[in-house]
């Protein structure tokens, strides 16, 4: 176990999501009534090689925890890739007499945190991704908000689609992942969810979907489709063609990494920021919050980047058997 900390930077890397800044709020916060000092590192990474670094207190997180985004900025940093960028950094750290971090991201963030760690600073991570896709939680800092406003989006397509008898194709977030998709495939109750995760690249079934779900009298028809699957634009084309039925695409695009932090984001976020304090406090590093099985707990970030994650199969069959 390493030494307890007396000043505490804190950065967001990678992409942004909302609940970053009722992250920020917290850890100021909470150290600063345990006495420790608080220093913001602006643009992850990039900022902290460029020694972006700033004194925060209780007042510069004041009006920030309805806010999307992230007031530290983020970024991200090829440099902190290589071992002589990751030691300088802990150099610049001790410099700025920052002996524990905060770094809030996704996997990539984690496995630079890991570097800082090893380099002799207290390191704690926290999950801030509106992806979902981070193994060792069943909560990541920004997914409650982009899902809902995708919903959002998604009954808006669906009332035009109903008006038009259309095919709508809807593209949500989610490069590598599918939790977006998924969620709000059942939370709009979507005719087809393609995941990068289970899609096998089968348009005919889909096709042959549209036509039975057209017999039965439906008036629309709504795919959501993640990111990781892509090409919305050209399939709904292709499907249009081989079905008849007028087809469009919408990318729902970044609008889903903005907005106000839903309730759930802001209190799990102010959680998880306190408790990377009171794991700094304690001496620990090295470690990653997260929330599993209703517990916030904590794991080793090797441990945690060694886990594997998927869709859960129950959900996904339930989602398939909802739509008819
Ligand atoms: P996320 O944290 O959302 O997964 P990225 O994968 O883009 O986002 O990673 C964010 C940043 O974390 C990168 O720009 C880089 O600075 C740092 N990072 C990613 N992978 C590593 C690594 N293997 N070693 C050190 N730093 C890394
Ligand atoms: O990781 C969050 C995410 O929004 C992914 O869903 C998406 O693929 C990626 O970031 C897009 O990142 P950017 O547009 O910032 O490069």
């Amino acid at each position: 176990m390493a030494g307890k900390v007396n000043t505490i930077g804190i950065l967001t890397s990678g992409g942004d999501a909302p609940g970053m800044n009722a992250t920020i709020r917290a850890v100021v916060r909470t150290a600063l009534a345990k006495g420790m000092k608080v220093k913001g590192v602006k643009r992850g990474y990039s900022g902290l090689l460029d020694e972006e670094i700033e004194d925060m207190d209780a007042k510069s997180v004041s009006d920030i925890i309805q806010r999307g985004g992230t007031v530290l900025y983020t970024a991200r940093c090829h440099r902190f890739r290589d071992e002589k960028w990751q030691e300088r950094g802990a150099e610049i750290c001790r410099k700025h007499d920052i002996d524990g971090m905060v770094v809030i991201g996704g996997d990539g963030s984690f496995r630079g945190a890991s570097r800082l760690a090893a380099n002799g600073i207290n390191t704690i991570c926290l999950p801030g991704t509106i992806d979902l896709d981070i193994a060792c939680t069943d909560y990541t800092i920004g997914f409650d908000t982009a899902v809902n406003t995708a919903m959002q989006a998604i009954d808006k397509i669906r009332d035009t689609s109903t008006s038009h008898e259309r095919c709508s194709i809807i593209e949500v977030m989610g490069r590598q992942a599918g939790y977006i998709a998924l969620w709000c495939g059942i939370a709009n109750g979507a005719e087809d969810i393609l995941t990068c995760e289970r899609y096998d690249g089968n348009e005919q079934a889909i096709i042959n979907n549209i036509l039975e779900k057209k017999k039965i009298g439906k008036k629309h028809h709504i795919i959501i489709n993640a990111e990781g699957v892509g090409g919305s634009y050209e399939m709904a084309k292709r499907i249009e063609e081989a079905t008849g039925v007028e087809t469009r695409a919408t990318i729902i695009g970044h609008v889903q990494r903005g907005g106000s932090p839903t309730c759930k984001d802001r209190v799990y976020a102010s959680i998880m920021g306190s408790k990377a304090v009171d794991l700094l406090e304690q001496g620990k590093s090295n470690r990653i919050v997260a929330y599993k099985r209703g517990d916030f707990v904590d794991f080793d970030i090797q441990e945690a980047l060694a886990m594997h994650k998927d869709l859960d199969e129950y959900t996904y069959n339930m989602a398939k058997g909802l739509s008819r």
